[in-house]
């Protein structure tokens, strides 16, 4: 089979985004079966993104077709609404080029087909609903190159490209469908530059959680001198509906399951029964929106002297996948001087086990592609361009299986390219304590979250294997593990280290033991960090 050539005549100037992707993917698609792709017609003022001159298979001409097939134009095939035949895979001995005159995908349609036509170039027909310009061309090339005859490639026409839970858009056109059932659609393209990393110094700080939910909290925890960032407890846009009589926690002996006496125990309390080294809980998110961590977090750097070093936020929040876009212009937005000098991160808790029929995200590599590929979005769009980049993290649950493991990775290596770190890990779900007398300690099914020292090894072999899996990937290196679970004393801090996190939280630990633990830490480290 000669190789065949597939040809965009482009007489605007201008390149919009969408057709930039479109001819991307044309390209590459070219570039895999060994054919040739042009766009001709250039203006002299179009300017070929650099993304699309990369790709070998790509040639950009100023030339007209006329011009470059006007001794072979009998070669030439018009993909033409109104040509006279179908295209059939027999076109392939007839014709080396396939021309696509402008008017497909394009909105209101324009007609250099017609002049084209006019020119004598024979025409075929791809059917009868309009196809963007790669599905025209994947169409031509699986008709030509496939062999496969125009009526059995399957179709999804007007598909709704799905944003979150509440918005969608129906695509106005016919794409190829997917042994999945999928349209095949271009590619967002992944960033090639590396994202801003964190720094926290030292590599010790609080997690998310009920003792960083309000400004006393967070004032403590700012004015902690053994930390190097505060986290904030997860909070979403609008108020979380928290219930006192839903959402509650408490300390267990892990070996005897002796708990706390009450639930939600102050840490003097707790720390009271100091084998009580577990935790439990049925919380949800903080009952204080977005905003108003980010007017504490103006508060405590307003009020008090800057720390050395710079100690920076890492604000948690979550939502749907519109929420989370919105939480970064919000964050981006309200501490634009805090986050140019890198003293504001964004983690997106996508791990929580406690939500009612909200699976966890992280558990889910289409959900995490979704998540990372629409924040890349917001990284990159015009509404932002003048706001500081936000360095942002994900929290992960612990996984238990290999499979899981591979899941996030592959997702990472999909969209995960402007991800600065991963916070590893949230509590465990499906956990149980009972009392003496066999009664769930916690209400309801008494079903929550675990932490603490029971989730220690876990977190470990978490953090290990995720250190592991982003050093093999060579994208996904510059990635920061903040190791998190069951770390209460500096050996603790020390294994966790050694495991491959570069900057340990502390959770359960700090609820029974106040911020005391990050003094206990520091001193048992003696300069060791
Ligand atoms: C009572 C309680 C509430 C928590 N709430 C949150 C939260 O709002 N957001 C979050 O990302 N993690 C939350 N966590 C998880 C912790 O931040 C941490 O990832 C987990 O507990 C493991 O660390 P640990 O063993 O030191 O507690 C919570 C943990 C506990 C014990």
């Amino acid at each position: 089979m000669t190789f065949k050539t597939y040809i965009v005549e482009h007489l605007d100037e201008e390149l919009g985004p969408w057709s930039e992707l479109e001819y991307i993917t044309i390209a590459r698609e070219s570039q895999e079966t060994g054919s040739k792709f042009f766009l001709s017609s250039l203006h002299p003022q179009f300017k070929v993104p650099e993304a699309l001159a990369a790709i070998p298979s790509f040639t950009a001409e100023r030339r007209g077709v006329e011009e470059l097939y006007a001794d072979k134009k009998s070669r030439v095939c018009l993909l033409d609404p109104q040509g006279k035949s179908d295209l059939a895979p027999e076109d392939a001995d007839n014709f080396d080029v396939f021309l696509f005159g402008g008017i497909l995908g394009d909105d209101p349609p324009r007609d250099r087909t017609s002049e084209l036509r006019a020119k004598g170039f024979e025409g075929r027909r791809l059917g009868p609903v309009q196809m963007t310009t790669d599905t025209a061309v994947r169409v031509t090339r699986l008709v030509v190159e496939g062999k496969t005859p125009l009526k059995d490639i399957p179709y999804v026409d007007f598909p709704e490209l799905k944003f979150n839970e509440y918005e969608s858009t129906e695509m106005p056109f016919r794409y190829v469908k997917t042994k999945d059932g999928n349209p095949i659609m271009p590619e967002p393209p992944t960033m090639s530059k590396l994202p801003p990393p964190i720094k926290i110094n030292p590599p010790l700080i609080n997690s998310a959680n009920p003792w960083a939910s309000n400004y006393k909290d967070l004032e403590k925890l700012y004015l902690c001198p053994s930390t190097g960032a505060v986290t904030t407890r997860t909070a979403t846009l609008l108020c979380f509906k928290h219930d006192d009589a839903i959402h509650r926690y408490t300390f267990f002996n892990p070996s005897t399951h002796q708990t706390s006496e009450t639930t939600n125990p102050t840490h003097q309390q707790a720390s009271q029964s100091p084998s009580q080294t577990a935790s439990l809980n049925t919380l949800g998110y903080s009952p204080y929106p977005l905003i108003d961590y980010l007017k504490w977090i103006r508060k405590l750097t307003d009020t008090y002297p800057k720390p050395h070093p710079a100690k920076p936020f890492i604000i948690s929040v979550t939502g749907d996948v519109a929420e989370m876009i919105d939480a970064y212009s919000i964050i981006a937005g309200y501490l634009p001087d805090l986050v140019s000098v890198g003293q504001v991160y964004m983690e997106i808790n996508l791990s929580c086990p406690n939500i009612p029929n909200n699976p966890p995200p992280a558990y889910s590599k289409a959900a995490l592609v979704n998540y990372l590929r629409y924040i890349n979005l917001a990284i990159r769009s015009d509404n932002n361009k003048d706001l500081p980049r936000l360095p942002f993290g994900i929290k992960t649950p612990p996984y238990t299986h290999f499979s899981e493991y591979t899941e996030l990775i592959s997702a990472l290596e999909e969209a995960g390219d402007q991800l600065s770190f991963i916070s590893c890990t949230n509590t465990l779900g499906s956990c149980l304590v009972l009392s003496p007398d066999s009664s769930p300690v916690l209400p309801g099914n008494g079903i929550g979250g675990m932490a603490g020292a029971a989730l220690h090894p876990l977190a470990l072999g978490n953090v290990a294997t995720i250190r592991r899996m982003l050093d093999e990937s060579e994208g996904l290196r510059h990635v920061i593990i903040i190791g998190i679970g069951g770390v209460e004393d500096e050996k603790g801090y020390r294994r966790m280290r050694a495991a491959g996190a570069g900057v340990v939280g502390v959770g359960t630990a700090l609820g029974w033991k106040g911020v005391e633990v990050f003094r206990g830490i520091e001193e048992g480290l003696k300069g060791e960090w």
